[in-house]
């Protein structure tokens, strides 16, 4: 089986390329720079480096948010013919912290009271009614750049004139308090396949590696794990990175698409990238299995309304094989007797 990892060419994705040469006959590491998708009368075309994309039983893609419209686009083109992790919607839902606590409040999951407003002057509006301290965010921020803490009005409403200058959506967040921790949970199929606790450096309140913040090895609650998993499911993620805050009770702030490896590898010691390629290898399998089953339906029910198939028989010494789903969709079996009436070029065989 073949494997294309469509990616920005960092480090996780070639650690997981690695990995997944140990299952895959085939393992391909392309640029997602270099993809184009072409929408034209023709359909949805896929182009890599000028060419039409070759065929993969798997392709993963990851990358950043500046390249949502293409991850998403290109996984709509492709997402029938090979198994792809991420739903073709993930990618917009996702890379967005606002469509992403939308997603997951429709689906149940507990996320902080988040608010979202068009104007300042409409996001005043709401500062005036809710406590304090609060947390805004940019909806595309990633690694800890793009989340702001705001402990009285002042400091709000001094953060919310300078989104204004640089054009950012106004979305304001319930701080919850975890002694400046959080929980980074990642999912690879249907399970949690390891887990850090991280903690912000004393000068910080964001507990990113990329802003200091030091992670070590946990092992999540069952309830913990579930909502991860229910997470990754409501987005549409089977490989996603959870981050979760644990105040009264525990609630999710985002779903990272393409998670960095390095932190969460060395603070679980665990091999998180051989467990992403062997979840990318058994979905395959299983992807392959229902497609050829659900091809073999179709057939039949082909067969079943027009009462014809047309293809090539197989004559071996002098011997007539008939396809399995020939036989299937005629229902006869061997010890049944049937009438078979044979002229040149026809032959028609009847349950007596
Ligand atoms: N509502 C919140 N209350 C308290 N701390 C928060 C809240 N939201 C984010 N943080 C802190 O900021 C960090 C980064 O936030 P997150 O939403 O995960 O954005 P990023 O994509 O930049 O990682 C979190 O890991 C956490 O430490
Ligand atoms: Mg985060």
């Amino acid at each position: 089986m073949k494997l294309a990892i469509i990616s920005l060419k960092g480090e996780s994705s070639s650690k997981i390329a690695d990995e997944a040469s140990n299952f895959f006959s085939e393992v391909e590491r392309l640029d997602l720079r270099k993809i184009e998708v072409h929408s034209t009368s023709k359909g949805l075309e896929v182009l890599y480096d000028g060419n039409p994309i070759k065929k993969y039983d798997c392709i993963y893609v990851r990358g950043s948010h500046k390249y949502s419209l293409l991850q998403r686009t290109l996984t709509e083109a492709l997402g029938k013919e090979s198994y792809m992790p991420l739903r073709p919607s993930s990618f917009t839902i996702g890379h967005d912290k606002f469509l992403t606590l939308v997603e997951l409040e429709k689906n149940k999951v507990p996320i902080p009271a988040t608010y979202l407003a068009a104007t300042v002057n409409s996001a005043k509006k709401i500062l005036s009614k809710i406590d304090f301290p609060i947390i805004m965010k940019l909806s595309t921020g990633t690694q800890g750049k793009g989340v702001m803490f705001a402990d009285s009005v002042q400091s709000a409403n001094s953060i919310l004139d300078t989104l204004e200058v640089f054009k950012q959506p106004y979305i304001i967040e319930e701080y919850i308090e975890t002694n400046t921790t959080d929980i980074r949970v990642i999912v690879a199929g249907d399970e949690v396949v390891g887990a850090m606790k991280r903690k912000a450096t004393p000068d910080e309140m964001r507990a990113n590696i990329h802003m200091g913040g030091k992670g070590t090895n946990y092992i999540p609650a069952p309830d913990i794990e579930q909502i991860a998993l229910k997470a990754s499911k409501a987005i549409g993620a089977d490989i996603c990175a959870v981050d979760i805050l644990e105040g009264l009770k525990p609630m999710v702030i985002e779903v990272n698409l393409s998670p960095g490896l390095g932190g969460i590898t060395k603070a679980t010691g665990k091999n998180i990238a051989k467990s992403i390629a062997k979840v990318l290898y058994d979905k395959t399998k299983l992807f392959k299995s229902s497609k050829t089953s659900q091809d073999y339906n179709n057939v039949l029910k082909d067969i079943n309304k027009n009462e014809e198939i047309v293809t090539n028989l197989e004559v071996k010494a002098g011997k007539i094989r008939l396809p399995e789903i020939i036989t299937r969709a005629s229902g006869l079996r061997s010890d049944e007797e049937v009438s078979i009436s044979v002229s040149k070029g026809k032959l028609i065989i009847k349950k007596m």
